[in-house]
């Protein structure tokens, strides 16, 4: 049963209202995730956080990005623009992260970005709605390829303002091209070196403060091999068609890929198993294990985790898959289930093959789950379900995961729902969490693009794709409230607040996506000269922003 408000806020209260634990190595980072000690707030520090009042605003299907009172935003870097001599910024942006160069200096860092994929419509000059279909050659693929993957760029905050440090010897991208080691013993498809990573939506971060960028919808690019009930294989075509002129094996993609900020060196951690991962959400054992929860987006697939059985290892450990209905995490282990033994030929099959696995193993089919966030203060696991249209979940919801003893190496776990979407609560298709450092939940929506504003659909009411915040505190705890909506056709994307906390970065995915015609784009978003839509990041600052942050001067 989803929480009504009032639940929720005795939900909260069961942490006691006065406790506010951040996670050392998140918070050195800028984000929130690891319950590891207990702060308590001065009642001061408490009343002013039940005080603070988001202003939200109502739906609109306006073309612009709009901001709820306190909020500002600035553009900090958007397609097309050069990062160095040789490289630009990639196309869609979605996961960003940023890492301060020096810990002691919040405003000066590595920003990463993942570039989901390339309208070959904006990047390529490809006409993909031209009847009959238009053939597209090699050089339009290839500028397809260079603008996924991801970026690096050096951002610095001076008086107030977040600039891109052009040409700092850190610039680089990662594209579809970019060779990448995979981290595992047996070659994938004969290779132990493929190329390039692509579909890489959201993502998350090391306690060895790395990146990771999640590939999702590998099939869209590649294909994807498929088995029928005789394990007989085939390849089906993807949308994009670079198989035509690339022929990559779909298994090299549908991987977690971790980048180092200082060199851009990437690699492809097999252990986490192939689906089309969303995010991997880190916690850091006492002992130095980790524990890497990831969704499957993709309807009635999964929820996995993965508990590494050496320290900072995302090789040596255990992938399992959760099973929701009786709140056990199932085991991929090839060794020790029969039923995979018989099915696969070994344990790099399975991990390839994860679905399937997944499937034989008993897991639980769930509405499309994306974005995962460990609340700080509860230590309680939220999962966006974004929606499941067939089974007529339209508005998807958010589940909570809660560990048996509160344990993230738990075997076991209680799921309930938390929060559904619908005109009720006032948002529809969950996708990006984020908590602020003052624990309040922020939340995207994904409703896509060719279902938004149309009479008829059940989209109708929420109008543009949102940023919303659940406050976590005061007369408004537990409520959904809209802060951002974002300019026609685009999907706000990649949530992620700085250090301080006085930033929050922020993707515009896909603006005037389903633009026809370019002298007739259906967003001019950010309103460029040339009055073609770009997707962007940008950061929010603002008074409201500045409240929060100050509300935490407790030590950590
Ligand atoms: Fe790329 Fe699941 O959103
Ligand atoms: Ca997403
Ligand atoms: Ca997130
Ligand atoms: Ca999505």
């Amino acid at each position: 049963m989803p929480y009504n408000r009032r639940e929720f806020i005795s939900f909260l209260g069961k942490a006691g209202l006065g406790a506010l634990t951040i996670p050392p190595f998140l918070i050195s980072c800028g984000n929130t995730a690891t319950p590891t000690s207990d702060k308590k707030l001065s009642d001061e520090q408490l009343k002013k956080l039940k005080d603070l009042v988001f202003e939200g605003l109502s739906p609109s299907n306006q073309d612009d990005l709009l901001l709820a009172k306190g909020l500002d935003y600035q553009m900090v870097i958007k397609w097309g623009d050069k990062i160095s001599d040789k490289d630009t910024f990639g196309f869609n942006p979605d996961f960003t992260c940023f890492i301060p160069l020096d810990e002691r200096n919040p405003k000066d860092g590595l920003l990463w970005v993942n570039h989901e994929y390339a309208n070959p419509f904006f990047v390529a000059d490809f006409n993909n709605h031209a009847n009959p279909p238009e053939k597209r050659t090699k050089e339009q693929v290839d500028k397809e390829i260079y603008n996924v993957g991801g970026s690096i760029v050096r951002i610095k905050e001076e008086h107030g303002v977040w600039k891109v440090v052009n040409n700092d010897p850190h610039n680089r991208r990662i594209t579809g091209h970019t060779p990448i080691p995979l981290n595992w013993d047996a070659p994938i498809e004969g290779k132990s070196e493929i190329i390039g990573t692509n579909s890489n939506c959201s993502g998350g971060i090391t306690p060895w403060n790395t990146f990771l960028t999640c590939e999702e919808n590998y099939q869209d690019v590649f294909g994807d091999t498929l088995y029928d009930e005789n394990n007989a294989a085939t390849r089906t075509p993807s949308i994009w068609g670079w198989e035509q002129f690339y022929d990559y094996p779909p298994e090299h993609y549908g991987w977690v890929v971790e980048v180092n900020p200082k060199d851009g060196k990437a690699q492809k951690h097999i252990a986490l198993g192939r689906f089309a991962h969303e995010c991997c959400t880190l916690y850091e054992l006492e002992d130095k294990r980790v524990v890497a929860y990831s969704g499957d987006d993709k309807k009635d697939e999964h929820l996995y985790k993965f508990i590494s059985s050496k320290p900072g290892s995302l090789k040596e450990g255990t992938l399992y898959v959760a099973d929701t209905i009786n709140g056990k995490w199932l085991a991929l282990d090839w060794e020790n289930e029969p039923v995979l033994k018989n099915k696969f030929k070994d344990q790099t099959e399975v991990l390839v093959r994860a679905r399937e696995a997944a499937k034989l193993l008993g897991a639980t089919p769930l509405n499309r789950p994306e974005d995962i966030e460990i609340d700080p203060i509860t230590g309680n696991i939220f999962v966006t379900l974004t929606n499941n249209k067939p089974k007529g979940d339209y508005h998807g919801s958010i589940l909570k995961v809660e560990e048996t003893e509160g344990k993230f190496d738990a075997l076991t776990f209680k799921a309930s729902t938390y929060l559904a979407g619908g005109k009720k609560n006032g948002f529809s298709c969950p996708d990006n969490l984020a908590f602020d450092l003052s624990g309040n939940l922020w939340m995207t929506s994904d409703m896509s693009g060719d279902a938004m504003n149309r009479k008829g659909k059940p989209y109708m009411p929420f109008k543009n794709n949102s940023l919303f915040v659940i406050p976590r505190y005061g007369k408004d705890a537990g409520k959904v409230i809209r802060m951002a909506s974002a300019p026609r056709d685009a999907e706000l994307t990649g949530p992620w607040f700085s250090p301080d906390g006085k930033t929050l970065f922020l993707s515009v995915q896909h603006p005037g996506e389903q633009t026809t015609d370019k002298n007739n784009p259906t967003s001019k978003w950010p309103f460029d000269k040339d009055g073609i839509p770009k997707p962007a990041v940008v950061a929010i600052t603002g008074d409201l922003i500045e409240k929060l942050n100050n509300l935490n001067q407790i030590e950590v």
